[in-house]
């Protein structure tokens, strides 16, 4: 997980950070069709072969249709106007109308990189330098929740994951207590490569996870994993069940995002319904929130808006998009 290099131009054109990988999908939702999806304003169509995923840019390289319209084949995927057949990588392999001719390079629909992860289907504009984020040594048992789709930036979704000073105004009653502030002296230690992480906060919730029936001081544990993702392990007092909650958003625009959640967690019983939607709960209280928030990208200039001890970890979130060179989300 290295940080993400300077914005870079997209063969259309379009700004996107380099070396970025987002999710685009749930990899279930890969089936006999091509998906149509949208990462950094630039759309693309998704399909699953075997194991492998594909994504390209959706326009087709003849007469601009779009290639998410079309059908997957043997070979790769054939566009729905007049038949032109792309392989994974973006080669065109076949002009029906001309069943003779060769295609030249020049005939290439534009690939970008594509992976499953985490259930998710993941891309990336500029080529598999990195990778999505890892998870490390978390509970086996993962659940998926979302696309939550939020009319703001990736950044400030991602600061919104990070702060835990709106517990008990956002979300009181489950993960924080009216009159029951977190500590604001918590230190931001960085990792090894520099993502800022908190080792341990302790925070008392009324009801920490779906299956808790009192409330528990619970250890956070926070870690930035990239630019637009981040990690947050829970483990309650006196060994109860933990969990962990990896936040993974994708920048459709500059301003607005779609949201999953990947919850790994000890708790074996808790049907995962029931999982989904202590999530769901959760997320439609802090969604109003964040798409109040003014201006919906995440402000990279401190003194463009005012701070208190506790935005410790938020602050630190926004020097290492600084110092990484993100910029799409960001002003
Ligand atoms: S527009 Fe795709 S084959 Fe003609
Ligand atoms: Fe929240």
């Amino acid at each position: 997980m290295t940080a993400p290099a300077a914005t870079v131009r997209d063969p259309e054109g379009t700004p996107v950070p380099s070396g970025v990988w987002v999710p685009v999908a749930a990899v279930a939702d890969l089936a006999v069709a091509p998906v149509a999806a949208r990462a950094f304003g630039v759309d693309l169509a998704v399909w699953r072969d075997g194991n492998a995923v594909h994504a390209l840019v959706d326009r087709c390289p003849h007469r601009g249709a779009r290639l998410s319209l079309g059908r997957i084949v043997a070979s790769g995927l054939q566009c729905a106007y007049h038949g032109w057949t792309f392989a994974g990588d973006g080669r065109c392999l076949r002009v029906p109308a001309q069943p003779d001719f060769q295609p030249p390079e020049a005939h290439r629909a534009r690939r970008w990189h594509a992976c499953v992860e985490h259930e998710l289907v993941w891309v990336s504009p500029a080529g598999p330098a990195a990778a999505p984020p890892a998870l490390g040594d978390l509970p086996a048992r993962r659940v998926l929740s979302g696309p939550f789709t939020v009319t703001t930036s990736a950044p400030r979704v991602v600061e919104n994951f990070l702060d835990i000073a709106h517990f008990e105004f956002v979300h009181p009653g489950t993960l924080g207590e009216v009159g029951q502030p977190p500590p604001a002296d918590y230190p931001v230690v960085p990792t090894a490569d520099g993502r800022p992480c908190i080792a341990s906060v302790r925070v008392w919730q009324p009801r920490a996870t779906a299956a808790a029936t009192c409330g528990h001081w619970v250890d956070y544990r926070y870690e930035v994993l990239g630019a637009y993702s981040a990690l947050l392990v829970k483990q309650p007092e006196h060994g109860a069940p933990g969990d962990a909650y990896a936040l993974f958003v994708l920048p459709v625009e500059e301003t607005v995002s779609r949201v999953w959640f990947v919850q790994a967690t000890a708790d074996t019983t808790t049907p995962e319904s029931t999982l989904r939607e202590f999530q769901h709960a959760v997320f439609a209280q802090d969604q109003p929130v964040l798409e109040s928030q003014q201006p919906r990208r995440l402000p990279l200039d401190r003194s463009a808006e005012r701070h208190c001890a506790a935005d410790r970890l938020a602050n630190a979130y926004r020097d290492w998009l600084q110092r990484s060179g993100v910029r799409y989300g960001t002003c």
